[in-house]
């Protein structure tokens, strides 16, 4: 940022008042690539380029839960190549990034029906979920192949069939059987390029999240960006449909 802006004092980030769930909705990777006369598919390689920083600075500042939405079920609508692409794209970024991230203490985990994914990718994610599994600093939620009516529907027809007789749901339990279940619900959303939608993303967890939309593209998204997500978030006043 240039001019006065870029030289007034930023308040810090308070440490005891985090969110303890960002999910993050990474869109733009496509404009990003047009803007500058590339393949949409370079945009991409751009946005996991981007990932990382993120995550390691979310779990440098102690937030407990990070899912970002890397893959929607409506996504399988694009072109065959796109589709081939974004999923090579995952299993490099696994393969590469598994190692630091275990490190750094993050458990890696997915969201959604993987079990349609190109068997390589499935396998990679069973790799890196093993890999990690014993890391509790942060959880790293890829949501892929989601689709959030997709997950109640899932969740909902489980909890039919494995639930005694004469039952009634409750919102407890369908909490559970999400692909969520035992993790808490987002306080804050981050929607990256300006647009004002859920798009199918976690509907059910975000009834009381806070929502950060920045006009940044995706591959342009960084840590001070993150932090000024977490600095607006800092300054709503959370009622959870009280008056407090
Ligand atoms: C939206 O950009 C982004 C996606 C459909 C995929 C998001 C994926 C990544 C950031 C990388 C993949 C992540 C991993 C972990 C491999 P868009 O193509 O809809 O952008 P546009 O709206 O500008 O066209």
């Amino acid at each position: 940022m240039q001019g006065p802006e870029s030289n007034r004092v930023k308040t810090p980030i308070q440490m005891n008042d985090l969110p303890k769930h960002i999910a993050i909705i990474m869109d733009g990777n496509g404009r990003w690539a047009r803007q500058r006369g590339l393949d949409r598919t370079l945009g991409h390689r751009e946005g996991v380029k981007a990932l990382k920083p993120i995550v390691k600075e979310a779990a440098r500042l102690g937030i407990e839960v990070l899912t970002v939405y890397a893959f929607s079920t409506e996504n399988w609508r694009r072109p065959s190549r796109e589709v081939d692409v974004l999923m090579s794209l995952l299993v490099e970024f696994l393969a590469s990034e598994t190692p630091e991230l275990k490190d750094e203490g993050v458990q890696i985990r997915t969201i959604g029906d993987i079990g349609r994914l190109p068997a390589a990718a499935q396998q990679s994610l069973a790799w890196a979920k093993d890999e990690t599994r014993d890391q509790t600093r942060m959880i790293l939620n890829l949501a892929l192949n989601y689709g959030s009516r997709n997950e109640i529907l899932r969740a909902v027809n489980r909890w039919h069939t494995e639930a005694p007789e004469d039952t009634e749901l409750t919102e407890e339990a369908l909490s559970c059987y999400l692909d969520t279940g035992g993790l808490p619900d987002p306080d804050l959303l981050i929607r990256s390029s300006g647009e004002f939608r859920v798009s199918n993303f976690l509907l059910w967890q975000l009834a009381y999240s806070e929502i950060y939309i920045t006009e940044a593209l995706w591959p342009d998204f960084g840590t001070e960006d993150l932090h000024e997500a977490i600095r607006d978030y800092q300054t709503r006043h959370r009622r959870f449909g009280g008056l407090g």
